[in-house]
């Protein structure tokens, strides 16, 4: 998944401690919070919302929910076939040298003569990226707690949603365990530390910001997958830039799943769009709001409190994964998604919704010129992934 990556710059975090995960707003994405009582001539409602009595209430998640069950038909025919059969499917065995080969020492060398070349700031662009797959135990909680089935691990062949969730998460456990095995063999990463992250992480969690909405959490995936295909996509580019054709290949296959994900998500906001504008719309608006976080964001090594931040500005500078970037990734949902072209569907907050959300884009263009432009003097940060050493980060 889902490294949302993502806005990566769109998120900056404090020290993700045990007692202490909240995450702290960056400059870039710092929007108000939604209003949580519409007017002073709110009633409430039976499910306890507080609502303008001329307007319809908004959706509760379990609705949403019940609309996502109804579309399990659709899901079978327009979502199963984004997944890639295991027969077809690329494996980490297949791309890294055949541990069972009379080549494997050969290779092995091969490989590590590669890595020597490819500098430190590249590494710490491409643990962070492992480190976020990693998380996928995560991620798999996440999507079953907003996709609404029943049972969604069971072996059950009957639920299309469930079936979905499973073969997404199966496809995923790819990238984490091929990253992770290049890593081990290049030799150029404290592997220790950067598997202590990985395990910080996963206890840690996420902050994803989406209630039980299922509306908000594929809102939320589809941004995600977006911005891992970007970023797997430029570590590939950049791989090749440095001559390594085989750690080109690696990123370049994960990229490949990310973009038939993105493809799987996106088209599932398509349906929520058709279906109901008005509650999409509104989901669409608290996600911005909120800002799209990186399910990584609370990363940690042990030692670097603001390893996070600093991670993102590692990939930043390297053009691996940008802020803007995640202007484009607004930009380019807010059109796909049809928001301004959304007609009678839309009640009154609804309409506010929309006019937010098609603002957004200039604003987020604004934001991150005057990032850019805030940004202080290059220094060196020690990465404990890299066994210490200095890395050049403009914060
Ligand atoms: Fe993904
Ligand atoms: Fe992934």
């Amino acid at each position: 998944m889902m490294a949302m990556t993502p806005g990566q710059a769109a998120c900056c975090v404090r020290a993700p401690t045990p007692s202490s995960c909240e995450p702290r707003r960056h400059v870039a994405f710092l929007h108000r919070r939604p209003r949580r009582v519409t007017s002073t001539t709110a009633t409430a409602t039976s499910n306890h919302t507080i609502r303008n009595s001329r307007e319809p209430a908004e959706m509760t998640p379990p609705e949403k929910a019940d609309v996502l069950r109804s579309l399990d038909g659709w899901a079978e025919t327009n979502l199963l076939p984004l997944l890639k059969p295991v027969e077809r499917s690329w494996q980490p065995h297949d791309l890294l040298p055949d541990s069972s080969s009379p080549a494997f020492r050969d290779e092995v060398n091969e490989l590590r003569a590669h890595a020597m070349e490819i500098p430190d700031d590249y590494y710490v662009c491409l643990v962070g990226n492992m480190v976020t797959e990693e998380a996928l135990p995560t991620y798999h909680a996440a999507l079953n707690s907003f996709v609404g089935n029943d049972d969604p691990s069971s072996s059950s062949s009957s639920d299309a949603w469930a079936r979905w969730s499973r073969g997404w998460t199966a496809e995923e456990n790819r990238h984490g365990d091929l990253l992770n095995r290049y890593l081990y063999l290049c030799g150029r990463v404290d592997l220790r530390r950067v598997e202590q992250t990985i395990h910080h992480l996963i206890a840690a969690g996420m902050h994803l910001d989406a209630g039980r909405c299922p509306y908000r959490g594929f809102i939320y995936t589809a941004f995600q997958e977006r911005a891992t295909a970007i970023s797997h996509g430029n570590t590939a580019r950049r791989a090749g830039e440095l001559g390594d054709a085989r750690l080109a290949r690696i990123c370049g296959a994960i990229a490949g799943d990310e973009k038939r994900h993105e493809a799987a998500y996106t088209r599932v906001v398509d349906e929520l769009f058709r279906l109901t504008p008005d509650a999409a719309v509104r989901a669409l608006e608290h996600m911005m709001r909120e800002r799209i976080v990186m399910p990584a964001c609370y990363m940690f090594d042990g030692t670097d409190a603001e390893l996070f931040r600093h991670y993102a500005a590692v990939a930043e500078r390297l053009g691996v994964y940008t802020t803007g970037d995640y202007a484009e990734l607004v930009e380019f949902f807010v059109e796909r998604w049809g928001v301004a072209g959304l007609g009678d569907g839309l009640a009154g907050e609804g309409r506010r919704a929309q006019e937010y959300v098609c603002r957004l884009p200039e604003r987020v263009r604004k934001v991150e010129e005057y990032a850019r432009r805030r940004r202080g003097q290059i220094q060196r940060v020690p990465f404990s992934w890299v066994f210490d050493r200095e890395v050049e980060v403009q914060l």
